[in-house]
């Protein structure tokens, strides 16, 4: 039966990659309001495409964006149930005239489709879909009970999924749940994700004098909110490149023996890692390895600042109020809404003489443990197997991906973190890629993966 599928699935390569860049056509940009009603075109075209793999279809409006839902539900009453998330909302293309060719027009070099979105989601959630495509052409229904969730906010959040989650639970109850958003450890060796650090994220402002103000006229008279804000920033951070709020690091859920053994094995180099990225020296948290910072320690950064005066040349002015984004990564163990309480009193803590903070959080999401000692688990590793050739690897992520902690808190399942990507693959970047051959490698994971979940059931009732 499965051969029948992977049969299909190499007859549709080449189709399988125009209908990819179909949808990499669309410029669906979730955070820029210019571009909603692309984000609705890739919603209806997602939607589409899952009508046409037999599944019965729906496309809900949000607060934001709309979210496509499609199950099948014809498995039978012992079947198991899977629920495949993907996002087809992209980050802007910013700086468009970085890219070797146009964001939006997608463009196949030496194996690699180069466009926004390509790696982050769309190519990595198409697999699924080719996945259930192939399995329907090939003249068999899933052996399993499918729901698809493809979200268009993921990239400026999730605000508006948590809501849809609770108010859809009965619709989208599952076993487990399977995510394509992440990536595998090197060219040559898939992984599967255990581990999402969380982020919390803020706009920071301080306001100081009523209107610029000369600099001659006023300069060392007055509090300048850019100067202060800069020092309280500063502070932030102690001469190990620890975070001084107060409690910060209380709740981290220290490192297992077996995970560092684990991590041992994978053999990080960090000369190459610093190398990749034209730097001669890292930086970070004192005391532990780079992986231990990027995967199980949190982590603070300024995403941006601003100001005062940003054009040509020089203008003497002392600006009535400076900004900063300020984004923490989570790790296992601590809560964003204490860690929000207690940044907000630490800001409080630091506030200038004269002056006033305004503060906005701008997104939370929770930091993520996913078991790995369980059957879905085996399973998903028994298809990134079949897929690859090669086993994958189980790893964590620094980064985040906020539904998969909804997941676990409102409908109570797990997720299967599936990365198909390469971390040379430029998300967030000019000149995203993603490899043809992943694509084909990731529709063939998916194709299996349905196969060995319908078997999962099966042992465990053979054994029980
Ligand atoms: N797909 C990424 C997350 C990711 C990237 C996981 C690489 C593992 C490896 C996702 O789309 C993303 O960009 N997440 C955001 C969070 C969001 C709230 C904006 C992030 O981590 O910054
Ligand atoms: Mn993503
Ligand atoms: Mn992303």
């Amino acid at each position: 039966m499965l051969d029948r599928v992977v049969t299909q699935l190499a007859r549709e390569q080449e189709r399988a990659v125009e209908r990819l860049c179909d949808l990499l056509r669309i410029p669906s940009v979730s955070t820029d309001p210019n571009y909603a009603g692309d984000c609705a075109r890739a919603a209806e075209w997602v939607a589409g495409q899952l009508r046409e793999c037999g599944l019965g279809v729906e496309v809900h409006p949000t607060a934001g964006h709309p979210v496509v839902l499609g199950r099948y539900d014809g498995a039978g009453p012992h079947a198991p149930r899977l629920l495949l998330y993907g996002h087809y909302d992209v980050q802007p293309p910013d700086p468009v005239e970085k890219w070797t060719t146009p964001p939006f027009e997608p463009t196949i070099r030496d194996g690699r489709i180069y466009a926004r979105g390509a790696s982050d989601d769309k190519g990595q959630f198409m697999c699924f879909v080719e996945a259930l495509r192939a399995w329907r052409s090939a003249g068999d229904a899933p052996p399993i009970h499918v729901t698809v969730l493809i979200e268009g906010e993921e990239e400026s959040g999730s605000a508006n999924l948590e809501s849809f989650l609770v108010e859809h639970k009965a619709q989208l109850a599952a076993d487990v749940a399977a995510i394509s958003d992440t990536a595998m450890w090197d060219r040559d060796t898939p992984a599967i994700t255990y581990g999402l650090r969380g982020l919390l994220y803020f706009d920071v402002q301080l306001h100081g004098p009523n209107r610029d103000l000369h600099s001659g006229v006023y300069g060392g008279t007055v509090p300048n909110p850019a100067t202060e804000l800069v020092l309280a920033l500063g502070r932030l951070f102690d001469a190990r490149h620890r975070v001084t709020i107060p409690g910060f690091y209380d709740d981290v859920a220290p490192v297992t023996k077996q995970e560092r053994s684990r991590w041992a094995a994978l053999n990080f180099d960090e000369q190459s890692y610093a190398q990749s990225l034209g730097l001669r020296m890292l930086r970070g948290e004192q005391g532990f390895s780079t992986l231990e910072r990027r995967w199980a320690r949190p982590s603070c950064d300024i995403n941006g600042l601003y100001g005062g005066y940003m054009g040509e040349g020089a203008k003497t002015v002392i600006p009535s109020f400076a900004g900063a984004k300020v984004s923490f990564r989570l790790a296992a163990g601590q809560d964003p809404r204490k860690v929000e309480h207690d940044f907000r009193n630490w800001l409080q803590g630091q506030t200038p003489p004269g002056c006033k903070w305004r503060v906005t959080q701008l997104g939370a999401a929770h930091p993520v443990a996913v078991a790995t000692d369980t059957p879905f688990m085996a399973a998903a590793c028994r298809a990134v197997e079949a897929g690859f050739g090669r086993p994958p690897v189980l790893i964590r992520e620094g980064a985040s991906i906020p539904v998969v902690a909804t997941f676990k808190s409102t409908l109570g399942i797990d997720t299967l973190l599936i990365g198909l990507g390469l971390n040379d693959d430029n998300l967030h970047s000019p000149d995203e890629k993603f490899e043809v051959e992943s694509f084909h490698r990731g529709c063939r994971v998916y194709a299996s993966l349905l196969a060995e979940l319908a078997d999962t059931a099966r042992r465990s009732s053979g054994s029980a």
